[in-house]
Formats: C-alpha cells, structure tokens, sequence
C-alpha cells in the first residue's frame, strides 16, 4: 500500500546580511524556534564580522555553510531552496537587497534564495540614508512588485548616533509575517492532541468482517491542523490508507477493542479528544478460524462493542471531546444533541450522510453543536477547514 505523505509547512532558512543588526538575529531565531519553525541559517562573508559562524551553528543546531564551493557533490543550494517553506532576511543591508533584486547569485545566500519558490521576507536594517537612497528605494519597489515581502524598518536611534527610519523591527513583527506567509501559526504549540479516525472492521472469519464507509480523512485532516499548529499529536488510525504526517504518531488499528485499548492509554495525558473514527457498534460473539459456508452466514451471533467516546467521557478529567456522527432522517439535529449528553462531549459535528454523502469526500457539510447550545453551521467546507474550527472550538473551551 503507498503511503500518503503530509510535510508541515515549518523549514526557515535565515539570511543574515552584514549590519550590525546581525545580533538582532540571535534573538529571532530563539522566538522561530519557539513558534516552532526548524531554522538554517545562511550568513553573508560580510556578516561575520558582526556575528560568527559558530554561533549560528550553536543556535540552530544545524551545520552553517558559507560558501557555495563546499560540499558540492551535495549541490546544497539547491538542497535547501528545496527544503525551505520561507526564506528570511534579516538584517537586509542594501548591498543585499540590490544584489536580490538585480538577479544576483554571487554568494551562496543568493544563490538559495534565486533557486527557491519559497516566500521571501526582506528585513531591512541599515542608516536612514542608505534607506532612502533613490536606488534602494527603486530596489525595493521591484522586489515588492514581484512579491517579495519587504518589511519597513523601525523608526527611532541608529547605531551611527543617529535618529530616523532604518532600524531592525520588532521580532513578533518578524514572526507574524512568516506566520502569515507559510499559513502556519503555533497557537497549539506544546498541547496534546489525541485523534482517532477511519472505520474499525470486526472480522466474521479469514475472509470477512463488518466494516463500515468511513475513509479516514476528517480524522486525518485533524491530525494535519493540530500538528501544522505545533500540537503533540496522536493518531488512531483504523483501516485507512498508510498516511505520514511529520510530527504525528500514528498508532494503526483494526477493531474497536484495538481502538479502545489504543485510546483509553493515551486519553489520561491528553487535552483535546477528537473522536471522528466510525466504530462498528457490534461485532461476531467469535472470530471463526475457517471460513464460514453461506448456510451458516444467517446465524451468526453478534456481541455489542464497547462504546468508546461514551466510556472516555465518563473518565473525563479536563478533557475536551469532540464527537462525530453521521446521521439519516428528519430528526438529525435532534439525535445528534441527544448522542451529546448521552456520551458527555463538548462538541459535536453532526452531518446528514443519507445517500452515502460525505464519505471519502474531500469536502463537507453539516452542524457544529456545542454542549453550551451555540450552533455553526459548515457548508461545503474542506475537511481541514473545518479541522481548525473544531481545534479552536475545543482550545477555547479548555481551562473553562
Ligand atoms: N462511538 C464510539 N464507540 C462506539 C460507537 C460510536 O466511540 N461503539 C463514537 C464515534 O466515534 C462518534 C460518536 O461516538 O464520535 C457518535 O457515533 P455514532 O456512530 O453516530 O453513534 P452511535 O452511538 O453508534 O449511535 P447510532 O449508531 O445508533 O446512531
């Protein structure tokens, strides 16, 4: 079976230029690190000067290379181009921005950043002078005009004894704008997250089972979310395509038991329970070993499966569970309020899957109901999308 691979959108190159801003930089690798970006820096010869290559090293933890003619075989500037989802500069001299906006690829930053389509953020941090200076100003507008985001620098007291425009901005200014541009914000950072999805499969014997529709891919889309928002993220997978998602653990598994054992172990030390895996209700009283005639298919005895979410919210210590169903008929809401309380959940997310709608789609319909009564109606809505509504439903809702 292949498997579905999922990358979260978090690797930062980090350009640094040679002003004296170049500290600075020590401090906003720190801040991405804790936003939970995984960052390679990148200085200019000329930076050195500020700051040396080994503390670089020290902070990102990662190796530094200054110059495009090391390591060749590895041809690295294509390499990390590749592998980065943003690319800052910071401090942008304007020896750099020039050199960006003419196509320049002299050294091995600009060689990184020509070969990258990842989004490039310019921090600008030099004398007001040098900032106002007509050929910066038009370097600048170029770059904006293809994209590029180029911050304003800061106004207030440059290191020449000066006053005016030019200096580094503040480090969450830094940080919202590569936030923004990767889509990527670690609002979830440090939490836990427990997820169980797909559709569990009750074996009759060798060659059959009960199962039921489900793809897996709300569940997956959740695991997604909470993960590209930096949560500590488990899922419990049940017959669903083989998926890796960077930073998620993926426990599989294939009956309700196995769910249920696979869940109630990790529950305890969770926050947030998102329950989207359709669980057979029963299953054969036994397993036969050989496989069963068509005579004896109408006879077989069937046992109720144990109620997960139902015996999860029971044990409820501060936990936060959202539930899932998947209803036919007129009275949808109703039962879906009823499966609420009955089973002590927070949330629900209840859609009307009469004709089959819904399963393996990638989009979805229906009704978010919190146990506080407020309603949210979602209509033809991406699973992630609504991934994230729950997520922020459910965050609001801890600690209340
Ligand atoms: N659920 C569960 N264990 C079960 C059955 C359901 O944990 N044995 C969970 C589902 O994962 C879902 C919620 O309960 O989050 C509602 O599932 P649903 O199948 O709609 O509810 P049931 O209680 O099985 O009700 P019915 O099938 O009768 O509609």
């Amino acid at each position: 079976m292949s498997q579905q691979q999922y990358k979260i959108s978090r690797e930062v190159v980090l350009g640094v230029g040679g002003g004296i801003a170049a500290y600075k930089s020590c401090e906003l690798i720190r801040r991405l690190q804790d936003h939970g970006f995984l960052v390679t820096v990148i200085p200019t010869r000329s930076s050195l000067n500020f700051v040396g290559a080994a503390t670089w090293e020290a902070l990102s933890g990662r190796p530094v290379q200054l110059e495009l003619w090391n390591n060749v075989h590895q041809v690295p500037h294509i390499a990390i181009a590749k592998k980065a989802d943003a690319i800052v500069i910071a401090p942008a001299t304007a020896d750099l921005i020039a050199r960006i906006a003419s196509g320049r690829a002299d050294d091995f930053l600009t060689n990184v950043v020509i070969a990258s389509p990842a989004p490039l953020i310019l921090v600008p941090a030099m004398h007001s002078q040098m900032w106002l200076n007509p050929a910066t100003v038009a370097n600048v507008e170029i770059l904006r005009e293809r994209g590029v985001l180029v911050l304003d620098p800061a106004v207030g007291n440059l290191s020449s004894g000066d006053s005016g425009v030019g200096r580094y901005p503040e480090t969450v200014d830094i940080i919202s704008a590569v936030e923004s541009s990767l889509n990527h914000t670690a609002d979830l950072l440090g939490r836990k997250i427990l997820v169980s999805a797909g559709g569990t499969r009750e074996p009759i014997d060798p060659v059959r089972f009960i199962g039921n529709l489900s793809s897996g891919k709300q569940g997956i889309a959740v695991a997604l979310s909470a993960a590209s928002r930096g949560a500590k993220v488990t899922l419990v997978l049940a017959n669903a395509p083989e998926v890796s998602i960077e930073g998620v653990e993926v426990m599989h598994v294939q009956t309700a038991e196995q769910m249920r054992t696979a869940l109630s172990a990790e529950f305890e030390s969770s926050e947030i329970l998102v329950m989207t895996a359709a669980v057979a209700d029963a299953r054969p009283s036994h397993m036969s070993t050989s496989k069963i005639s068509k005579e004896n298919l109408l006879n077989i005895e069937m046992i109720a499966n144990p109620d997960i979410v139902q015996e999860l919210g029971r044990q409820k210590s501060g936990q936060v569970i959202v539930g899932f169903a998947a209803q036919t008929g007129e009275d949808w809401i109703v039962k879906a309020r009823e499966k609420m309380s009955s089973k002590n959940l927070d949330v629900i997310y209840v859609n009307d899957v009469s004709n089959g709608a819904i399963f393996g789609s990638e989009e979805t319909t229906g009704l978010v109901i919190e146990a506080s009564g407020r309603e949210t109606p979602i209509k033809n809505e991406s699973k992630y999308s609504l991934a994230n509504k729950l997520l922020n439903i459910a965050i609001d809702k801890l600690g209340k």
